[in-house]
């Protein structure tokens, strides 16, 4: 066996800490894979005397994380502090710029300064790894640079974020409102203190663009995703898309349109019969399609210490081993530079919840809307007193024309979804597109909550 791979660790919760535990736990197992052992020289945290289940005597300690990228101790440093900037970024810059390999598991670093990285590491021909930034235990980024390499991707698509989805699954068995499962989640420690994040799709958005890249060829654009949490979900719209045969669930997916770059994070009623419905709980699941290989999924644990901890250091072993090329799957230089395709574009089958008054002709007064702007309509549910008064009328429809891009209450949508005309539009109001052109219609609906239904 030749020399160890020394590594410096910044970061020391609970991805930090399960890395020491699985190189202590599974040492020899390591190094036989690795060819070399992997062994921890150097550490860096806040709080030097904070108690962290595990022994930090036999490591250096470094005050400020940076520092690790110059010690002689250290051949590769592995980042898990966190944040898209900050210290992380900084560390990351020095280690890259030193010549030294850097393994992170921060999505939100990654998404936004992946080129800049990716580009340093090339020049030093040193390794940046992320298997942990992307769906935390499951080897989905390995999976898409090289299993599926050989494969022109169509789509990819998943579910990828273990928050926003254990918080469906508990609304759906308990049949409660979001807030009341969230905060008991919170109390639980299963969600963070500040969710945003989280249930708006932010995190699944970090880790999408990095999917899409990598399936795509092209340049990370996390600016290009739209975004569209879980908070307006109802218990009762879990119960809505059960009747029609579907499951919500919080969906990243993207592919090309017209040569450009579609990436969304949105609420997806998805059939009952597809394997993304049935992940539930803090699972996450990631779905390719190649033109060869066709349909991948790829399930498991998607954060924790153990399955996080894993990807980190099967990214130590690739190091170690001395495999691994360019960060993004080609040189940085021939990434393709995609712009974002219009979200509201592809032509889309939704499911609709509005609460109308409880009055003769209201329920007329929506489907003439619907059918002055060609929206065809499957089915109709008409079932249960809105707590906020009125009635739910909840309907799907078709494929509709004009990307099925009608909601309604535009200002209460995520900003990503409202287009440039639906901002002066009032609460209350049907957008429909008619002709590429957005044109509203009041009918006596009050609150209004929409998302697409799977199609592909
Ligand atoms: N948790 C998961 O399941 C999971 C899954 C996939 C990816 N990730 C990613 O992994 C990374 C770490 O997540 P985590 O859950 O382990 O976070 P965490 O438990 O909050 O731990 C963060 C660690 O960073 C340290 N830290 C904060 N500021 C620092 C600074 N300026 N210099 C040095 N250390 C600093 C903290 O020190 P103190 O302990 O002294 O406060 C703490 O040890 C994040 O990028 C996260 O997105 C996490």
């Amino acid at each position: 066996m030749t020399e160890a791979l020394k590594i410096g660790i910044a970061g020391l919760g609970t991805v930090g800490a399960g890395v020491i535990k699985l190189l202590q736990a599974n040492a020899a197992h390591v190094a036989a894979r690795a060819n070399r052992p992997i062994v921890v020289t150097a550490v860096s945290a806040r709080d030097r005397h904070r108690e962290r289940g595990i022994d930090l005597g036999g490591f250096a300690w470094v005050d400020n994380a940076p520092d690790l990228a110059a010690r002689a101790d250290v051949d590769a440093v592995v980042e898990l502090i966190g944040g898209s900037d900050g210290p992380a970024l900084a560390l990351a810059r020095a280690t890259l710029g030193a010549g030294k390999s850097f393994v992170t598991a921060n999505k939100a670093m990654i998404a936004h300064h992946a080129m800049e990285l990716a580009e340093r590491a090339e020049a030093m021909n040193a390794a940046l790894k992320f298997e942990a930034a992307v769906a935390g235990g499951i080897p989905v980024i390995k999976g898409m640079r090289e299993g599926l390499a050989a494969n022109a991707i169509s789509q990819v698509a998943g579910i990828l974020n273990g928050t926003s989805n254990y918080i469906l699954s508990v609304m759906e068995r308990e049949g409660a409102a979001f807030a009341k499962v969230l905060a008991d989640a919170q109390a639980l420690g299963y969600a963070e203190a500040d969710p945003t994040f989280d249930v708006d799709g932010i995190d699944a958005a970090h880790k999408l663009s990095i999917l899409a890249s990598l399936a795509f060829g092209a340049r990370p654009l996390f600016e290009g995703v739209t975004t569209a949490g879980i908070r307006e979900i109802l218990a009762a719209d879990i119960d809505y898309a059960r009747v029609l045969g579907y499951r919500i669930k919080l969906v990243g997916a993207a592919r090309l349109v017209d040569g450009k770059l579609l990436q969304r994070v949105h609420p997806c009623l998805v059939p009952m019969a597809h394997p993304l419905a049935h992940v539930m709980d803090s699972t996450n699941a990631v779905l390719a399609e190649g033109n060869f290989v066709g349909r991948v999924l790829f399930e498991g644990r998607g954060a924790g210490e153990g399955p996080t901890a894993s990807a980190v250091v099967a990214d130590l072993i690739d190091i170690a081993r001395g495999e691994f090329g360019p960060p993004l799957a080609m040189p940085v230089s021939a990434l393709m530079p995609l712009e974002a395709a219009d979200p509201l574009a592809p032509s889309e089958r939704v499911y609709i919840r509005l609460t109308v008054a409880d009055r003769p002709g209201v329920l007329a007064e929506v489907t003439a809307i619907l059918r002055d702007f060609a929206v065809s309509v499957e089915s109709v549910i008409q079932r249960g007193a809105a707590p906020e008064g009125g009635v739910y009328f909840v309907l799907t429809t078709h494929r509709t024309p004009e990307g099925g891009a009608w909601r309604a209450q535009p200002d209460q949508r995520p900003r990503q979804y409202a287009g440039p005309a639906a901002h002066d539009a009032n609460p209350g109001e049907l957008i429909c597109r008619s002709q590429g052109r957005p044109t509203s219609r009041r009918p006596a609906c009050s609150t209004a909550f929409w998302c697409s239904r799977w199609s592909a």
